[in-house]
């Protein structure tokens, strides 16, 4: 039996940059992942291969919509819907590989089975043919996930009625998919297919789109995505899905309580992710779970076992690959006896729609809520001359400070590359900045970074220059 240092379980971006971290620091690491690829949810059916079919659709949709507009004739426009999940399979296959090679690199010994506890210090994987090995390790970091949720008479057949998996491999382009659920996979996906000709629409239980991001964005993806042809269905809470041949039929309940029906040929499940820890074995040594079935941690996200830390979708916090990647690193780091810490309140969310969306630090009802003194300012992509160039007019950036101090406290954006310059919102927050400070500093010209200027001087008084 081989002794490691440290072992992760799970190879998503949580399990796999612990590992890495882990080796950097020194430590003997084993990573364990039952899939035969690497990467997770992550690369292999998530974050990876839904941008890979977002860029893909977005440039088939330019092409139908836009390139008239810049001179550019495409009479005979084609989709090529075998080649383009082929692009991006690829994608994901060379993006997988490339961990294969890190894991190498770093003299991380990879275990293929599904891993489970026998004693606190003992992990047997089992294979796919039911072979067995036994790893003894000091601390293990659990990195299993999560996997797509459902609702009460919703039953996911992986045919007609599927998850966010099964969209990303259709065979087909639905010609009329019903999306349950408007929040993130939701919008995602449902862009996705509504750029390659289908029908969408989504059928949302809240009154809002992205209910986790400032009200503001999900007004205005609201209303960016009803031009872009998707039809909404907001409070409208699905009760079943049943399948009728090649049909799905799905009722909600709307407001007034009154049943509606939606009928297309496919039907995406869109209603959030479970923590994954099926065969782990954790109730055998004493490892607990909160009422969502996700493992509860101490700050320094250990679980009720000391020596086992969990990271990622299985515990609480957001479900995005840059929160378990940042848990992973913190982890290793604490192993290794270092101090490190998590600024959670400064890590992004991002909507890859088009225009996208994203946001950092407090929200606008937040700061309600705590009857926060603040100030904002805002500033549209219409007057920039960046978004006119490339016909991105569409979105805002908006700036929350403190009304006193002058310090950001969340900024909130809807626009062309809103998933990169959101970076700039995290350095500012990270350093504790003032609009002030950001509203004095050069942006090139013409950028669509120049939003964020001019909404800082819309924050410190009113002075922005071009609105
Ligand atoms: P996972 O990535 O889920 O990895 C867990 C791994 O553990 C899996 O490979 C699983 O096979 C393995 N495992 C589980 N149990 C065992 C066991 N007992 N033994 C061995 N192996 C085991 N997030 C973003 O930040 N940006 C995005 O753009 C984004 N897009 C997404 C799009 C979709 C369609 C989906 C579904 C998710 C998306 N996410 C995105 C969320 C992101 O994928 C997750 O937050 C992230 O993958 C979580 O990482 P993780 O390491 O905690 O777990
Ligand atoms: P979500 O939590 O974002 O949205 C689920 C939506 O379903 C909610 O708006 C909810 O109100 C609605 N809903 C629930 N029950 C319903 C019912 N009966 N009828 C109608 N609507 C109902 O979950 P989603 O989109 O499944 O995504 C799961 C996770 O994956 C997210 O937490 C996210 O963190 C992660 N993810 C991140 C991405 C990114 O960072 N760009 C992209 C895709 C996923």
């Amino acid at each position: 039996m081989t002794k490691y240092d440290t072992t992760v379980i799970g190879s998503g971006p949580g399990g796999y940059v612990a590992a890495i971290r882990c080796a950097q620091l020194g430590l003997k690491t084993a990573i364990i992942e039952r899939y035969p690829t690497l990467g997770g949810t992550c690369l292999n059916v998530g974050c990876i291969p839904s941008k890979a079919l977002l860029d893909s659709s977005e440039h088939f949709n330019n092409a139908k919509h836009n390139f008239e507009a810049h001179g550019i004739n495409t009479q005979k426009l084609e989709l090529n819907w075998p080649r383009m999940r082929q692009r991006k399979d690829d994608v994901v296959s060379q993006t997988c590989d490339g961990l294969q090679y890190l894991m190498k690199k770093n003299k991380i010994t990879v275990l293929n089975g599904h891993g489970t506890f026998k004693d606190k210090n003992t992990i047997t994987v089992k294979g796919k043919a039911n072979d067995e090995q036994t790893v003894n390790t000091e601390y293990t970091i659990i990195a299993t996930g999560s996997k797509p949720s459902s609702i009460p008479g919703v039953n996911c057949d992986k045919k007609r009625i599927i998850t966010s998996t099964e969209a990303l491999s259709l065979q087909e382009v639905p010609e009329k998919l019903i999306v349950i659920g408007g929040g993130v996979i939701g919008l995602e996906l449902g862009s996705v297919f509504n750029r390659l000709g289908s029908t969408v629409q989504v059928v949302e239980y809240l009154d809002r789109l992205v209910a986790g991001m400032d009200i503001s964005l999900g007004k205005e993806v609201l209303r960016v995505l009803k031009k872009q042809g998707i039809e909404f269905f907001l409070s409208h809470a699905v009760q079943k899905a049943v399948v009728n041949g090649k049909n799905v039929e799905v009722t909600a309940k709307n407001k007034q309580g009154k049943e509606v029906k939606f009928s297309g040929d496919y039907c995406l499940v869109a209603v959030g992710r479970r923590p994954y820890t099926e065969n782990l074995g954790l109730q055998d040594i004493g490892i607990t779970l909160d009422e969502q079935g996700r493992i509860t941690v101490n700050e320094h996200l250990e679980t009720s076992v000391s020596g086992i830390y969990a990271i990622g979708d299985v515990i609480k916090g957001a479900m995005l690959a840059h929160k378990a990647e940042e848990e992973g690193v913190f982890v290793a780091e604490t192993i290794a006896g270092q101090k490190p810490h998590i600024n959670y309140k400064s890590i992004p969310e991002v909507l890859y729609t088009w225009p996208e969306a994203a946001g950092v630090g407090f929200t606008e009802d937040e700061l309600k809520a705590e009857n926060y003194n603040y100030s904002s300012g805002s500033f549209p992509f219409k007057a920039l001359g960046r978004a006119r160039v490339s016909m991105d007019t569409e979105g805002f950036v908006k700036v929350l400070a403190d009304k006193d101090t002058d310090e950001i406290l969340g900024i909130h954006i809807v626009g062309a590359r809103a998933a990169d310059l959101i970076a700039e919102a995290v350095v500012a927050l990270e350093y504790r900045a003032s609009s002030e400070d950001i509203a004095r500093m050069s942006h090139a010209h013409p950028t669509y970074a120049e939003a964020i200027k001019e909404a800082m001087l819309d924050a410190t008084g009113k002075r922005s220059l071009h609105t």
